[in-house]
């Protein structure tokens, strides 16, 4: 079986060259892997937590979309939708969050931070603190849950919503999963191997510390100008320099081979001028994004393409979880397939109240089923799954036949067997036998 990967990236900024080396790039080459089914998302529900300007998170949807592609992630291959255009993902929070005690909230770090912060502030300790960032963690184990993820490839600071995720994934499976489990247990996975740029500061890259290099926003122009703002120590050309202490050398080694590193490094040692090393750093830069640079530039200008791309993801990821969410809905008693067929079947029955009626649909295991529901509404009856659609509703139409019974049905122990070319299609309790006489005969009137 393949591992099904799944990460989202909260949609608030751009794409920086942090951004790309420690995510967007590991991210795209394990989508490659066979053995993976990658989900790859753009959290913007999320975003609004941090955000309330609509204009930056439109222009970030946008543009961390475009960045996805550009960088070579294939659309084909890989699930890649955005988190608001999958409603039951807010739906299955829903559920999620009534079963998620409010004590495991308390103990999320974001939430906690905030309010330590407030209280070194002297101020209410919620002052600042919605509720979207208090149940941030819930959302999550919903995007996560929702596709059943096995792997959850993410940075360190969030270990501990992945953590969650599995205690509401346990306690959802616990009250509703009658033995079995609804959800599958996520893992984090946290790679140690992929880089962790440090910025133009030697801290790492972060939009906080306001010392990135972007990556495709502003051209190779930006770039350049951001290298070039890079801190190295005050030696001069010809002084020899110390490679491995410098993290000129970090980022140049996370897009060199090794070889090159070597040279590099050598270079710096021989006394390679800051200057001159900074516009090697462009030139590797360059090779690599170069061609990324311009896709991203033709995604960005044609919106309408790169919304076909996603709408056409959300159509595959909405293949899952539209059966999935049905399947919770009836695990928590918001069953559709009864109150949905009900509503809609034709009132022009001869009798006065309801109709008796079958009720068709696909069970947990993506079998076909129908019920059989008596004209109060109760259900008497419930068939054996088929695989075929076409056999459940072969044995729907012998069923309505006249007298149908006095053939297929035979008592055995306390229950009615039906059989239809010698398969079992149902069994029913001999109590409710007459009921189940009666429903079939009023539907041959
Ligand atoms: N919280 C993640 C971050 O800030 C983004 C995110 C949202 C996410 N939903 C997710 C990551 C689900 C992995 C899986 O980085």
């Amino acid at each position: 079986m393949n591992t099904r990967v799944l990460t989202g990236i909260t949609t608030t900024g751009t794409p920086h060259l942090g951004n790309y080396a420690g995510a967007i790039r590991p991210s795209i080459q394990a989508s490659t892997r066979p053995d993976v089914d990658a989900f790859y998302f753009m959290a913007d529900y999320h975003a609004l937590i941090k955000c309330d300007e609509p204009a930056r998170i439109a222009r970030s949807r946008l543009e961390i979309a475009a960045t996805w592609l550009a960088a070579g992630l294939d659309p084909e291959r890989v699930t890649f939708y955005r988190q608001s255009d999958i409603p039951e993902i807010p739906e299955l929070c829903w559920m999620l969050t009534c079963v998620t005690a409010k004590g495991l909230m308390n103990r999320a770090h974001a939430y906690k931070a905030a309010v330590d912060q407030n209280v070194a502030r002297n101020v209410d300790e919620d002052d600042g603190v919605t509720m979207g960032l208090f149940s941030y963690p819930v959302l999550m184990a919903a995007d996560i849950l929702m596709f059943n993820a096995n792997k959850v490839p993410v940075g360190r600071d969030q270990i501990q919503h992945l953590e969650m995720a599995r205690d509401i994934a346990q306690r959802f499976n616990h009250l509703y999963g009658q033995g079995e489990d609804l959800f599958v247990l996520p893992e984090v996975q946290v790679d140690d191997d992929v880089a962790t740029l440090p910025g133009l500061d030697g801290r790492k890259m972060s939009k906080s510390y306001d010392n990135t290099i972007p990556l495709f926003e502003g051209g190779s122009k930006a770039m350049r100008a951001a290298v070039m703002r890079i801190v190295t120590d005050s030696r001069g050309p010809g002084e020899p320099k110390d490679a491995e202490s410098s993290h000129l050398f970090t980022l140049y080694r996370a897009f060199s081979s090794r070889e090159q590193a070597a040279t590099f490094k050598q270079a710096l040692e021989d006394g390679l001028a800051w200057g001159e090393a900074k516009t090697q750093l462009c030139e590797l830069l360059d090779a690599e994004l170069g061609p990324m640079r311009e896709r991203y530039a033709d995604l960005i200008s044609r919106p309408d393409r790169l919304e076909d791309i996603l709408q056409a993801g959300a159509v595959k990821a909405r293949k899952l979880s539209v059966p999935f969410i049905e399947r919770l809905r009836e695990a928590v008693g918001l069953c559709r397939s009864i109150s949905v067929s009900a509503a809609a079947a034709p009132s022009t029955t001869k009798s006065k109240g309801k109709a008796a009626r079958f009720v068709s649909f696909r069970d947990e295991g993506g079998k076909f089923r129908f019920r059989l529901i008596g004209a109060d509404g109760v259900e008497l009856l419930l068939s054996e799954p088929f695989d075929d659609p076409k056999a459940a509703g072969a044995a729907i139409k012998a069923l309505q036949q006249p007298q149908a019974l006095q053939s297929m049905a035979a008592q055995e122990g306390g229950m009615v067997s039906v059989r239809l070319d010698g398969r079992v299609v149902c069994q029913y309790a001999e109590e409710v036998a007459a009921d189940v006489e009666a429903a079939l005969a009023s539907m041959g009137d």
